[in-house]
Order: C-alpha cells, then sequence, then structure tokens
C-alpha cells in the first residue's frame, strides 16, 4: 500500500514535469507584438480564422474521440473474477462507414474552405488596384521600391492603412522569406523568379517582421518593420522621400564635415542618399535615415551612439554583416553618424 501510494506520487510528479517541459517547449508566451493569433490586417485575419477554425474542429474531433475511448476503456474493461475473454466481434459495417465517412466529410469542408481562401489570398493586385512595392533580399537587409514614387528604402516599409499593399518579391543573393506575422503568412524570396504576396493593414501602428528563411550568419538579425499609417502621414513620407534634405548647410560644421567624410572614406560606392550624387547600389539606401526607428536591419535604436557602433565595427553589432569595417579614425567616425542623423 505504501509503496503504490509512493509509486502514484512519482507518476504525479513525472507527469507535472512532463506538462511543464511540453509548455516550455511549445514557446508558448503572451507577447503577441509577432504573432499570427494577434492579426491587424486583412490577409492576416482570414489566415487567423483558418487556422482557429481547424483548431475548434479538430477539438471536437478529439473530444468525440477521447470520450468514446474512455466509456471503452471503463465499461468493458474484465470484471473482477472474470476468466475467459468476452464474446469477439470483428467488423461492424455501420461503424466501419461511420468513421470513414465522418472524417471524409470533415476533411473535405476544411479542403474546400482552404482552397476558396486560397483564390482570396493568391490574388496579384495589379497597379490599379494596390500599392505596389517591390522588395529585395539581400544579406542580411530588405530593400524596398515604390515604382510609382520612384522611392528606394531599406528594412522599414512605410504603408498606407486599409489600402492593398502588393509586395514583388525577389532575391539579390540567396533565398529569404518576407514574415510579418501580424500583417500574414510568409513568402520566400528566391533569386532569379518572381513571388508575389499582398498585405494590408486594418489599423495603423507598428508591425515587426522577420527573415523567416535560413540565409547565412545574420539570417536573426535580418528584421522587418512596417509602418502602417493613415494615408495622409503617409503622404507626409512619401513628400520627404521624394524631397529629401540630404546636404547639411556647411554651418553645421560637424555634420557638414561627415557629408565630407562619407565620400572620402568610400560610403558613397555601396551606399545612396536621395538629393546627393552617393548613388552606391550595394548596401542599403540611407535617404530619410534619420526617420528611421533602427538601424543594422532594425537590430538597434536609430541613436547617435548606436550609429556609431555600428560604423565603427558593423561586425561587432551585427555578426555575418557584409558592411566592411573601414576601421575609420573616431573622428570621421562621429561626423558621419551625426551627418547621418540630419538625413530627412
Ligand atoms: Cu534573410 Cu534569413
Amino acid at each position: 500500500m505504501l509503496v503504490s501510494s509512493k509509486r502514484r506520487r512519482g507518476l504525479v510528479k513525472r507527469g507535472a514535469l512532463s506538462l511543464l517541459i511540453a509548455v516550455g517547449l511549445s514557446g508558448c508566451g503572451f507577447d503577441t507584438t509577432q504573432s499570427a493569433l494577434n492579426p491587424a490586417g486583412t490577409v492576416a485575419q482570414i489566415q487567423a480564422r483558418m487556422i482557429t477554425s481547424s483548431f475548434w474542429i479538430m477539438m471536437v474531433v478529439s473530444v468525440v474521440v477521447f470520450s468514446a475511448l474512455i466509456v471503452a476503456i471503463i465499461r468493458f474493461r474484465a470484471k473482477p473474477g472474470q476468466k475467459t475473454l468476452p464474446p469477439q466481434t470483428e467488423g461492424n459495417n455501420r461503424i466501419e462507414f461511420l468513421w470513414t465517412v465522418t472524417p471524409a466529410i470533415i476533411l473535405a469542408l476544411m479542403m474546400i474552405g482552404t482552397i476558396n481562401q486560397s483564390f482570396v489570398l493568391g490574388k496579384i493586385y495589379p497597379a490599379s488596384q494596390a500599392l505596389q512595392v517591390d522588395v529585395t533580399g539581400h544579406q542580411f537587409w530588405w530593400q524596398f521600391q515604390y515604382p510609382s514614387a520612384n522611392i528606394t528604402t531599406a528594412n522599414e516599409l512605410h504603408i498606407p492603412v486599409g489600402e492593398k499593399v502588393e509586395l514583388i518579391l525577389t532575391s539579390a543573393d540567396v533565398m529569404h522569406s518576407f514574415w510579418v506575422p501580424r500583417l500574414g503568412g510568409k513568402t520566400d524570396l528566391i533569386p532569379g523568379r518572381t513571388n508575389y504576396m499582398w498585405i494590408e493593414a486594418s489599423q495603423p501602428g507598428i508591425y515587426h517582421g522577420q527573415c523567416a528563411e535560413f540565409c547565412g550568419t545574420g539570417h536573426a538579425d535580418m528584421r522587418i518593420t512596417v509602418d502602417a499609417e493613415p494615408p495622409a502621414r503617409y503622404a507626409v513620407w512619401v513628400q520627404s522621400m521624394t524631397h529629401p534634405v540630404s546636404v547639411p548647410p556647411k554651418s553645421s560644421t560637424l555634420a557638414y564635415q561627415g557629408y565630407l567624410d562619407f565620400a572620402s572614406a568610400g560610403c558613397e560606392s555601396c551606399h545612396t542618399i536621395g538629393g546627393t550624387n552617393f548613388a552606391g547600389a550595394v548596401g542599403p539606401n540611407l535617404t530619410d535615415l534619420s526617420d528611421r526607428l533602427m538601424i543594422a536591419a532594425n537590430l538597434i535604436p536609430n541613436t547617435l551612439a548606436n550609429r556609431e557602433a555600428w560604423i565603427h565595427d558593423p561586425q561587432a553589432v551585427k555578426p555575418g554583416a557584409l558592411m566592411p569595417n573601414l576601421h575609420l579614425p573616431s573622428n570621421e567616425v562621429t561626423a558621419i553618424a551625426t551627418y547621418l542623423g540630419t538625413l530627412k
């Protein structure tokens, strides 16, 4: 008796521990800033609805199946003193029919719903119906181009709220995957191929995302920010991007020095800044940089100290970053970081 209650307690403890480990490993959390279950746009809402409806259908199936199992275990267990097997039956056409047809109907209904929504989600909207944005994946940052406004920017995608945005996706090097969970599912960016996805934010806000296809050392640090703005504020952004403030006046000594150093240090051979003759096409376009919340593909906040740290030694900030360490003296680093902070 003593042994069995000890064993029972052991079992309970082990059970509780396994449950705890299972919950821990499942990655359950309450942070919904990057959760597909907390949708903020039409596409994500459709997808979340599909996830929750299949979840509840499966829950009903589980409850029915496990209830039947428990009833069978209790009702048909060996009675005390029973020595012989109960009468053995085999094949019950009615039950066989029921458990073949019922799952088939459930799966067919789910399939019809899924195929139906696949057409909605897979639609490619032309320029007359959606804002077109060309998205190019790079190791390890994002390029966003708006052909209609002749804008190129990096890492922070600005979109107007309540408007469809057609993303035209490709890659400059290896495979990447665009994923902003609160706005929609993942779509791969493949070199030499064009993929399409559309998104539509239903409320203004900052939505975080992440490259979702392993693309090298900097993969985990290849982040996306989507800034969904009311149309009027979005128009202001377009205006600032197309009329950038890029050359500081000579009176702002340090920023102007940074402007000169940006060219002499060779930064211009990789980066474009609208409104100047810096037109490198290798690295992110830096036009309007002071308006970005983050730098280094949304890894660190856009502060003077962080810009300095980044220019001083990019690999120390973001391992695997392809921006070279130019070993610039710290006065030049400060001047360039100050200049970049004036780009509006
Ligand atoms: Cu780009 Cu992972």
